[in-house]
C-alpha cells in the first residue's frame, strides 16, 4: 500500500501557480465561525524569540492573543505582560496547552517552539478543530510530516507553516517570469545558505557545551525534552538557540536554509527528487560539542533537473540580506549573499533573494534582462493566515506543500548522517530505496508520555 499522501492535483496547481486556492476548509465542529469583522482570537505556544515576533505582528494585524504557553514560566509570565501593553487585555498564562485546545473561543493556535516540539501540538490542536500556525521546520522526521500532514487533512483544518516566501509578491512575480518559459530550460538549481555565526558554532567559536546545571526556577526542563531522550539541563542548549545544534531537537542549519529551499521547490513546480547525495563534516570547528555540520553540500535528482543545496558555516565574509535591503528598493551584493537561489535556464540565469532582496534575471557578460525588488514577507504571510481563517481557503506554504520541501530537507540529512553516500528514494512510498540505515532515520523514538500518535 502506497504511503504517501500525494500531493493533490488540485493543492499543486494553485500553489505552484502562487494563486489563493477555492473553498476547501469548510468550518465546522466545536470551533466558532468567524464573520468577516469579528476579531480572531489566538493561543501561543512557545514565548522565545520567535513567539513574541509573531505575537507582536499579529497583533498589529488586528488579531488577539487569548493565551500564552511555554515550558518556562518566565518567559510566559514576561510575554504575558508584553502583550498586555501591546493589546489593553493580558493573556492568559497556561503551563498545559490543552487549555487553550479545549475553550471554544479559541480560533486558532500560534506554535513557536523548537523543531521538536512542532509535531505533536500540531496534531492536538487539529483534532480540538483549532487551526494552526506552524513555525518552519515543520517536523523532526518525514514519519512526522506524514502525520502531521494527514491530521491537518482528517480534521480538515488550515495549517500554515511560517514559510514566509510563499506569501511574497516578488517571489509570484518570479514563478510568473519563469511559467512564461523567459528563463529557458532550468536544469540546474542551486541553494545557498553560507553564512558567518549559525547554529554549529558560538559567535565564531567552536561549540561548547560547558557543564551541566539544575534547571533554572520556573523552566519545566522534562516537559522541554518532549519526546527527545532524556538528558541534563545545559544553559548552552537552552538559551539563545543553542539546541539548533543537536539533531535530537533540530533539523540542524537547514532550519534556516529550509526558506531558501521551499522557494526552489516553489519556484520549480513542487517536484520531488529520486536520489540525493550529500558530503559534508565539522571541518573548521573540530573540538566541537556540536552534532551538525559546519559544512554539507547536497545534491538531490529530479526528473529533469539536478538542485543543490549549500550550507556552510564558517565563512565570515559571507551576509545574510540586510534588514535595509529587506525593507527597501535594494538588491543585495549577489556573489556574498549567504541565502540566495540561482536558477540557470537555457535562456537567462535567475538570482533570487529570501525574505526580500528581489530577484534579477541576465544573459551572458552580467547583463541584467529583468530585475524586481523585494520586501520581506512575513506581513502579507501573517494576513494570509488571518484571512483564510475566515474565508476558508487554502493559506499560502499549506503544510501539505511545504511538507513535500521538507521531506527533500529531510533527505539531505539523512544523506548526510548515513555516511555522505547516495541514496536512492521512492517518492510515492516515502521510503529509501535497498537502504536500511536510511529508512531508520525516516522516523525516531520519543519518551513515551510525548509520543506522536500512529493514528491521528
Ligand atoms: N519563519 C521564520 O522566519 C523564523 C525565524 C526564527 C525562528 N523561527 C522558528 O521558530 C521556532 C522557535 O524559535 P525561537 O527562536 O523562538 O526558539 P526559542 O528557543 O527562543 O523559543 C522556543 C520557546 O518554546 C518553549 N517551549 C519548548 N517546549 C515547549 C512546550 N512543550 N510547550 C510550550 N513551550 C515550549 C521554550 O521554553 C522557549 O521559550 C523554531 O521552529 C524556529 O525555527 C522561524
Amino acid at each position: 500500500m502506497k504511503r504517501r499522501q500525494f500531493i493533490s492535483k488540485s493543492a499543486r496547481g494553485v500553489l505552484a501557480g502562487a494563486v489563493a486556492g477555492g473553498m476547501v476548509f469548510p468550518a465546522k465542529g466545536r470551533s466558532r465561525i468567524l464573520g468577516a469583522n469579528e476579531r480572531i482570537n489566538l493561543a501561543l505556544i512557545g514565548c522565545g524569540g520567535r513567539g513574541e515576533i509573531l505575537a507582536r505582528g499579529f497583533i498589529d494585524d488586528g488579531a488577539e492573543i487569548g493565551y500564552v504557553c511555554d515550558a518556562h514560566s518566565d518567559r510566559m509570565a514576561a510575554m504575558a505582560e508584553l502583550l498586555n501593553g501591546l493589546q489593553n487585555k493580558k493573556p492568559k498564562m497556561i503551563k498545559d496547552r490543552q487549555a487553550a485546545l479545549n475553550d471554544k473561543d479559541v480560533d486558532a493556535v500560534v506554535i513557536a517552539t523548537p523543531h521538536h516540539w512542532h509535531a505533536l501540538p500540531m496534531i492536538q490542536a487539529v483534532q480540538a478543530d483549532k487551526d494552526v500556525y506552524l513555525e518552519k521546520p515543520p517536523s523532526l522526521t518525514i514519519w512526522e510530516g506524514q502525520k502531521m500532514t494527514e491530521a491537518a487533512k482528517k480534521y480538515n483544518k488550515i495549517v500554515q507553516i511560517g514559510a514566509q516566501c510563499r506569501s511574497a509578491p516578488y517571489v509570484h512575480a518570479a514563478s510568473e517570469y519563469i511559467n512564461s518559459g523567459k528563463l529557458g530550460d532550468i536544469h540546474l538549481v542551486k541553494v545557498f545558505n553560507i553564512k558567518p555565526n549559525p547554529p554549529c558554532t558560538k559567535r565564531g567559536e567552536p561549540y561548547i557545551l560547558g557543564n551541566p546545571e539544575k534547571p533554572p526556577k520556573g523552566l519545566n526542563w522534562d516537559l522541554w525534552l518532549g519526546g527527545s531522550p532524556s538528558r541534563p539541563y545545559y544553559p548552552t542548549i537552552f538559551n539563545n538557540y543553542g539546541w539548533v545544534a543537536f539533531w535530537d531537537f533540530s533539523v540542524g542549519d537547514i532550519d534556516d536554509a529550509i526558506h531558501q529551499l521551499d522557494l526552489a521547490l516553489f519556484l520549480m513546480g513542487e517536484p520531488t527528487p529520486s536520489a540525493v547525495s550529500s558530503s559534508g563534516g565539522q571541518f573548521h570547528f573540530k573540538d566541537t560539542d556540536a552534532d551538525i555540520p559546519d559544512l554539507q553540500e547536497c545534491s538531490f535528482d529530479f526528473e529533469n533537473f539536478i538542485m543543490t543545496l549549500e550550507i556552510g558555516g564558517y565563512p565570515a565574509y559571507m551576509r545574510k540580506t540586510t534588514t535595509t535591503i529587506r525593507r527597501n528598493d535594494e538588491f543585495p551584493y549577489w556573489t556574498q549573499n549567504a541565502t540566495r537561489v540561482e536558477l540557470y535556464g537555457s535562456k537567462e540565469l535567475m538570482i533570487i533573494g529570501r525574505h526580500g532582496g528581489g530577484w534579477i534575471t541576465m544573459t551572458s557578460g552580467g547583463k541584467i534582462v529583468e530585475k524586481m525588488y523585494g520586501r520581506v514577507p512575513d506581513e502579507p504571510h501573517r494576513k494570509n493566515f488571518l484571512d483564510c481563517l475566515k474565508s476558508r481557503k487554502r493559506p499560502y506554504g499549506d503544510i501539505e506543500i511545504v511538507n513535500n520541501s521538507m521531506n527533500v530537507a529531510h533527505l539531505s540529512n539523512i544523506a548526510y548522517r548515513t555516511g555522505n553516500k547516495k541514496l536512492y528514494y521512492d517518492s510515492a512510498m516515502e521510503r529509501f530505496i535497498d537502504n536500511d540505515a536510511a529508512n531508520s532515520l525516516l522516523r525516531r523514538k520519543y519518551r513515551d508520555e510525548y509520543s506522536v500518535p500512529d493514528k491521528v
